[in-house]
């Protein structure tokens, strides 16, 4: 396990350069140099391996929702999913981020600096759960931000569905509630994907949700675990 700091406290853009992106919103595009800086090389590698391999699996929907429990700081390694698995067609995203000790600001931080957005706009005022709106020309991205510990109080947004649930050094903390995962699996829609770093031990879940693994080619060392596996929802 070996992760480097993706702390993004020092994201902090001038008043202009948020301005400027107000009126002039980039196209959704990724800040490669910054996350250079935050992953290793053999990592970068990885994703680019790896892109290949899932390049038939798209959405083709208007609207994706994302869930990712205990982010950290990391906003790396989803957007670097988002960035293979988005299509022209993907007009919203809502990007679910949670951790129990990352402010809501932090996350939404992470994510700036790693798509170079200088604006966001923070809406809602619950102590547990924030929304930062972020528009690029192309799509608007909704970052739901839940502070709190997710075994115990489980967003109500979920229920509407995933199209994408990803997971990070996250296991030994998910696996400490036995009733989690199924609660997540129930909600993955059909022709939904699981990325997890550590692949699913149950063979019961498996079967019960029919989860099926796609392409056993990928770098299993592009995670926390280095036991990357992607199953699909049948
Ligand atoms: C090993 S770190 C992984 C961080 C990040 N996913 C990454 O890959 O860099 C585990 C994270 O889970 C968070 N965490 C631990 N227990 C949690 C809980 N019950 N609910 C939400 N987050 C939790 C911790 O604060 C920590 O940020």
């Amino acid at each position: 396990m070996e992760t480097k700091t993706r702390d993004a406290s020092d994201f902090n853009p001038s008043i202009i350069q948020v301005i400027k992106h107000i009126f002039f919103k980039p196209k959704f595009s990724l800040n490669t140099k910054a996350i250079k800086e935050m992953i290793f090389d053999y990592e970068y590698a990885n994703y680019k391996i790896l892109k290949p391999l899932l390049s038939d699996i798209k959405f083709d929907k208007e609207e994706i929702t994302m869930f990712y429990p205990g982010c950290g700081f990391d906003s790396v390694f989803p957007l670097l999913y988002l960035d293979i698995l988005l299509t022209k067609k993907n007009k919203k995203v809502d990007l679910i981020l949670n951790d129990i000790n990352i402010s809501h600001d932090l996350m939404c931080k992470a994510f700036q600096k790693v798509t170079g957005l200088n604006y966001a706009k923070k809406i809602g005022k619950a102590r547990y759960y924030k929304k930062f709106r972020l528009l690029f020309k192309d799509k608007e991205i909704m970052l739901h931000t839940f502070e709190s510990n997710v075994l115990e109080a489980r967003p109500k947004i979920l229920s509407k569905g995933i199209d994408i649930y990803f997971e990070r050094g996250f296991k030994i903390i998910r696996e400490s509630s036995e009733n989690f995962l199924p609660f997540v699996l129930k909600h993955v829609r059909k022709k939904g994907l699981i990325i997890v770093d550590q692949r699913i031990d149950d063979p019961n879940l498996i079967k019960e949700f029919s989860l099926k693994e796609i392409n056993k080619k990928i770098p299993k060392d592009f995670g926390f675990y280095k036991d990357l596996t992607i199953y699909r929802k049948e």
